[in-house]
């Protein structure tokens, strides 16, 4: 396989970022890079701090299901600081910088289903999930998790197969875990410190959105909502827009696209 050794000395020599992966702790096997990061947040560890796995026993996926994370994969948990109003902008930033370096590394075209998946022709290639802890108005922490299918079979996973896809299968070769990694953290870095410029990173996202325009279901816990997926608002959240005419602002769920 080809780049597939993973260490933190790999990853961070002249890797050109001010503080995003200056810091890396690498785990061969480990539950969850989150539970990880939460646990490195919580005591004060540096902005940018990244935590990266070669497998995960109990990786954790939206909506608490789990996340399939052998090793062939990339699992990656990036610790950050935000001020509070740009953290509904973080869903938006890591698909943003996933379907860059997917792009800069293999040359394959990344979509982006609302909110926050990254599909290959179609089928997904990664989630992403974060998670925040706030004090008062103030956000103590939040981390991005990243889980990409690289170098994987998925015809040896066929409960995930129907949907999924990985960068390998669809290029019909092994690509360089090490490139996409050290590429992901420095578009992390560049789209963050462009935050407070305004809305380029919103309106880019929202212009990438497969989702927009097409007929759609939308779960979110036990209610199902069905439309025409008009628009997305800055603060993320979907504009659905029902056969009645009315619409409803759904802030989070998991969209099926219809024909
Ligand atoms: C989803 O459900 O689509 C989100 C999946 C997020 C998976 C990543 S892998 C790195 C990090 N660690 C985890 O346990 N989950 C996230």
């Amino acid at each position: 396989m080809v780049g597939n050794s993973l260490s933190p000395a790999a990853i961070t020599t002249n890797l050109e970022t001010r503080f995003i992966g200056q810091r890396v702790i690498y785990y061969p096997s480990l539950t969850s890079t989150m539970e990880v990061a939460k646990r490195e947040a919580r005591q004060g560890a540096a902005e940018g701090t990244a935590i990266i796995a070669d497998e995960q026993t109990a990786g954790r996926g939206r909506m608490k299901r789990v996340w399939l994370s052998p090793k062939g994969s990339i699992a990656l948990s990036v610790i950050l600081h935000p001020d509070v109003a740009y953290l509904s902008s973080l869903v938006m930033l890591a698909s943003l910088a996933v379907a860059h370096s997917i792009e800069a590394v293999t040359g394959l075209k990344a979509q982006v289903k609302w909110p926050n998946d990254v599909l290959i022709n179609g089928k997904k290639v990664c989630g992403i999930l974060i998670e925040s802890e706030m004090r008062r108005n103030i956000v103590d922490y939040a981390i991005i998790g990243i889980g990409v299918n690289v170098n994987l079979k998925l015809s040896d996973f066929p409960e995930i197969q129907p949907i999924a896809t990985s960068l390998s299968d669809e290029l019909g070769r092994d690509v360089s875990r090490l490139e996409l990694i050290r590429r992901l953290l420095v578009e992390i870095e560049r789209l963050y410190l462009s935050l407070p410029a305004g809305g380029a990173i919103y309106e880019e996202w929202r212009d990438r959105l497969v989702t927009l325009g097409r007929k759609v279901s939308v779960t979110w816990g036990r209610t199902k909502y069905e439309g025409i997926a008009e628009s997305v608002a800055r603060d993320g959240s979907l504009l659905l827009r029902h056969s009645d005419g009315s619409l409803t602002k759904i802030v989070a769920g998991d969209v099926t696209l219809r024909e």
